[in-house]
């Protein structure tokens, strides 16, 4: 039914061999035989979930799931409107098991690594990797191998990763490094790659365009807006597209607009430049942790998805993104971590600069939850007022200004 191949020189790997890249360097790509795939709207009705759109997931084992997909859409009208927009929509995929899209990537991921007979599972990550597959390895009774850069990592993502089991690294420097390393340690010791670089993890992931348009009854938005950071989200959400066009479920593909933050920006700066691949940023900083890389594996695939999709790519500030996180938080009760926020910051600032037009119907993809990051929302909300256990104190505190 499936086979990898690369992106480049389309080399052929069946689906039973253990690889990530190509011998000549370049990215697969999961290929199915869409002439063996008969899929209407008819068999896709009942609930949203990742495992609904089975016949589209190079899985024949029993997954290893937490009810992982079946996110929220929600309509932020009152942000929208702020902004003069009709149509805006935020996909809150923090409401997954883990607090993270990573768990749709990883159901398949770690199956994936059952079904190749793979004994340890690895990843290097900003966090959000790192907890979802610990959980989905202890899901499986696999341990998992995590590589963090030290001292940028989340509380909560970190909490998650030791408690849920994995063997955690702390490593001095930043994702780049780590990733790099975790790629040599699994060709060394046979551990099976979880990063977004395996193609499995992002067949998962494109299930996040599957919902979205079955939730709008199969109509696909004008517009997708998300942070990148490894670049392989975008990738997976415009693979999911088209491949319902393909199929005939929907008619049109999304404008893929990745959003990144201005101290880790070489996809942005790619589009601008018109380049034809990155130059990757040695020294990236963010206050959105999840998305400081300087190196995105997945480049060169996100770029096509930009530039094919038609749609572009954007910076925005520290202070965009909190500014957006507060709004998200206060103005629609959607709770996100800096990250998720990028992508409404990039909203208000593609709209801003008369990018997007106000008749466009876009959704905003949330990637995390708000209390992945407690500690920098302590660091940028105002302080509890602590006062004395009388009414009196009280009565003055709640009617201070
Ligand atoms: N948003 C969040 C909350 C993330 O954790 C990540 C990536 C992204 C956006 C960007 O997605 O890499 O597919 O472009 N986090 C990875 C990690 C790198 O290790 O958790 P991408």
């Amino acid at each position: 039914m499936y086979h990898l191949e690369c992106i480049e020189c389309h080399k052929k790997y069946p689906e039973t061999e253990v690889i990530y890249t190509c011998t000549c360097g370049g990215l697969l790509d999961v290929i199915y035989d869409y002439s063996r795939i008969h899929i209407t709207k008819k068999d896709l009705t009942g609930p949203l979930s990742v495992w609904k759109y089975r016949a589209l997931l190079p899985i024949s084992r029993e997954p290893i799931s937490l009810q992982e997909g079946g996110t929220p859409l929600y309509r932020i009208d009152r942000i929208a409107k702020n902004l003069g927009l009709k149509d805006v929509y935020v996909k809150h995929e923090g409401m997954n098991p883990t607090g993270s899209f990573k768990d749709r990537g990883m159901t398949v991921g770690v199956t994936k690594a059952l079904e190749l007979g793979m004994k340890t599972v690895a990843c290097a990550s900003t966090g959000n990797t790192s907890a979802s597959l610990a959980v989905y390895g202890a899901r499986a009774g696999v341990p998992a191998v995590v590589l963090l850069p030290s001292g940028k990592v989340a509380l909560g993502k970190l909490a998650q990763a030791l408690m849920h089991g994995a063997k955690v690294l702390s490593i001095r420097g930043n994702f780049d490094d780590a990733l790099k390393l975790v790629r040599d340690l699994c060709d060394r010791e046979g551990f099976y790659l979880l990063n977004s670089v395996n193609p499995y993890r992002l067949e998962g992931q494109k299930t996040i365009a599957f919902e979205i348009a079955d939730k709008l009854g199969w109509n696909a938005p004008d517009r997708i807006i998300l942070p990148v950071g490894n670049a392989g989200n975008i990738t997976a959400i415009y693979k999911g597209f088209k491949e319902l066009k393909n199929l005939g479920l929907i008619e049109r593909v999304p404008k893929m607009t990745g959003i990144q933050a201005q101290g880790a920006s070489p996809v942005v700066a790619a589009i601008k430049n018109n380049n034809p691949a990155i130059t990757p940023e040695k020294h990236p900083e963010t206050v959105a942790t999840a998305i400081r890389i300087g190196n995105p594996v997945n480049s060169i695939k996100a770029l096509k998805a930009i530039r094919e999709s038609g749609g572009t790519a954007e910076t925005v500030t520290d202070e965009e993104i909190i500014r957006a996180q507060h709004e998200l938080a206060y103005m629609e009760g959607i709770g996100v971590e800096p990250a998720s926020a990028s992508s409404i910051a990039g909203l208000r600032k593609l709209v801003e600069i008369g990018v997007i037009g106000n008749d466009e119907i876009i959704a905003c993809v949330t990637t995390g939850h708000l209390l992945k990051d407690s500690e920098h929302v302590l660091s940028v909300c105002p302080k509890p007022i602590e006062i004395d256990a009388t009414i009196e104190a009280v009565r003055k505190a709640v009617f201070s200004k």
